[in-house]
Order: structure tokens, then sequence, then C-alpha cells
């Protein structure tokens, strides 16, 4: 299977993640936007999605589906969104496109994390991936000097914008033997918006695309699913939705 298809696959499996008649977070780039088109499928079964980016949003209402504004919104099931990488801990480095802070900032707000992937975005240590930096623009060169001293190698994403009107350093050359530390570390330096480590705040579940169909992965276990079988909504259950919402 291509890389493409793996996309794909697991796109159509996140859709039985999808709680009927609520709103559903969605990130940002090529996976994210494999799910859009399966959510495209499903839009009369919800009641509207939240974006994690100006791409998001306008991919998201081409398709018809109604958008809100995370503010309006109080109760967030689900978030769907891809990785550049994930490891087995669930914790990822995210913001290859450049649309972390919101990520971050829609994931903090979901009850679920659901992340999807293709095979090769699972490693054994984050950090091959160059960590993306979200920087006030008048702090390039203090946060440049600081994430230097913390012994890694920062580069400017030339030419590139955030939604928020921020600038991105990629960060690489550092060993992530404690994710949790890093990111709190970075975003202790004056300047920074949010780094692109999700180890704080991992997700619940990884959806993975690999040649032997989609694998459900959560931090302490593998589960096969049903890797291509039709995508349906997940029947609201009333014990599930409670327990979701807090309840008994
Ligand atoms: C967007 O800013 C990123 O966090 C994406 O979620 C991540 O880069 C994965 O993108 P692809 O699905 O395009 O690999």
């Amino acid at each position: 299977m291509t890389q493409d298809e793996l996309k794909k696959a697991v796109a159509r499996a996140a859709i039985a993640q999808v709680i009927e008649g609520e709103i559903v977070g969605v990130g940002t780039g090529s996976t994210a936007n494999c799910f859009i088109d399966e959510l495209a499928r499903i839009r009369d079964r919800i009641r509207g999605a939240v974006a994690s980016s100006e791409a998001t949003r306008k991919r998201l209402e081409g398709h018809g589906i109604v958008v809100f504004e995370l503010n309006d919104v109080a109760y967030l099931p689900v978030y769907v969104d891809g990785a550049d990488e994930i490891n087995t801990a669930m914790q990822m480095i995210k913001g290859g496109g450049g649309a972390l802070t919101r990520e971050k900032i829609v994931a903090a707000v979901a009850q679920k994390f659901v992340c999807i992937a293709d095979a090769s975005k699972l490693v054994p240590v984050l950090g091959a991936f160059p960590l993306p930096v979200e920087v006030i623009p008048m702090a390039l060169g203090h946060v440049r000097r600081e994430l230097a001293r913390i012994g890694g190698k920062p580069q400017l994403r030339e030419g590139f914008v955030t939604d928020n009107g921020n600038l991105i350093l990629d960060l690489g050359g550092l060993v992530m033997a404690d994710p949790v530390e890093l990111e709190s570390r970075i975003n202790q330096i004056v300047g920074v918006v949010s780094n692109g480590l999700f180890a704080r705040r991992p997700a619940d579940i990884c959806l993975l695309g690999t040649a032997a169909g989609v694998k459900m992965l959560t931090a302490d276990r593998t589960v096969e699913t049903e890797a291509h079988g039709p995508a349906a909504v997940q029947p609201p259950s009333s014990s599930a939705t409670s327990q979701a919402r807090g309840g008994t």
C-alpha cells in the first residue's frame, strides 16, 4: 500500500470515533485532509466541527460542514489529527504544517485525542523530525539563542507565517529523553507561544495505518481493527457519553 492509501485507511477508520450528533475537532495536514473528506460523507450526522487552522476551516466549509469557533463550544468529545512522529507512549511531535498552537488548544479542550498516522510516523524515540516552535516575531533572536543554549539547532522556517501571525523555528539536534520536561522547558522561554511536543497531553489512541491493516494503539496496548470495513459513526451510547462528560 502507498503512504496515501494508508492515510486514507486511517481516515476511514477514524470515522468510527466520531460521536453522532456532536461536534468534532479536526486537525491539520495531509492525513487530517483525508479525514475531512471522509467526514463530508457523514456531515448530516454531526453538528459540525472545530478547525485547528484556516486551511482546515476552508476544507471543512468547502464540504458544507458547519465550522464552530472553539470559544462557542463547551463540550468537544473527540479531536482527530495527524502527527509528524508518535512514540509508544502516544507522545507526539506535531507542527510540520505550522498549526501546532491551534492544534494544541483544540486538543486541550477535547475529551479524547485520536491520532491518525501511517506506519512511518511511529518511532521508538521522538526527535528525528525537527521540533517546530512558534515564536513571537520580536523575540526571534532571543528564542533562537535560548534554544541553542539547551543544545538544539534552531532553523527559521523561511517565508512562513502562522495563522496567528508568528514565526516558526524548527529545532533539530535534540535528544528527547524526557519529552514532558522538554515541552515545559521550551514553553518557559519568553517569546515562545508553544512548541510541537504533545507530551503533557498525548494522544489517547493512535490509528496506525500499516500494510497489514489499521492498528489501534494506546499507551499500553495494540488492538487490531477492521481495516477496510465500512465506515460508521458510533451510535450514541448513553453510558459512554455520560462517562466522557464526567458522569457515572
Ligand atoms: C500540522 O501542523 C501538523 O501538526 C500535522 O498534524 C502533522 O504535520 C502531520 O501532517 P501530515 O498528516 O501531513 O503528515
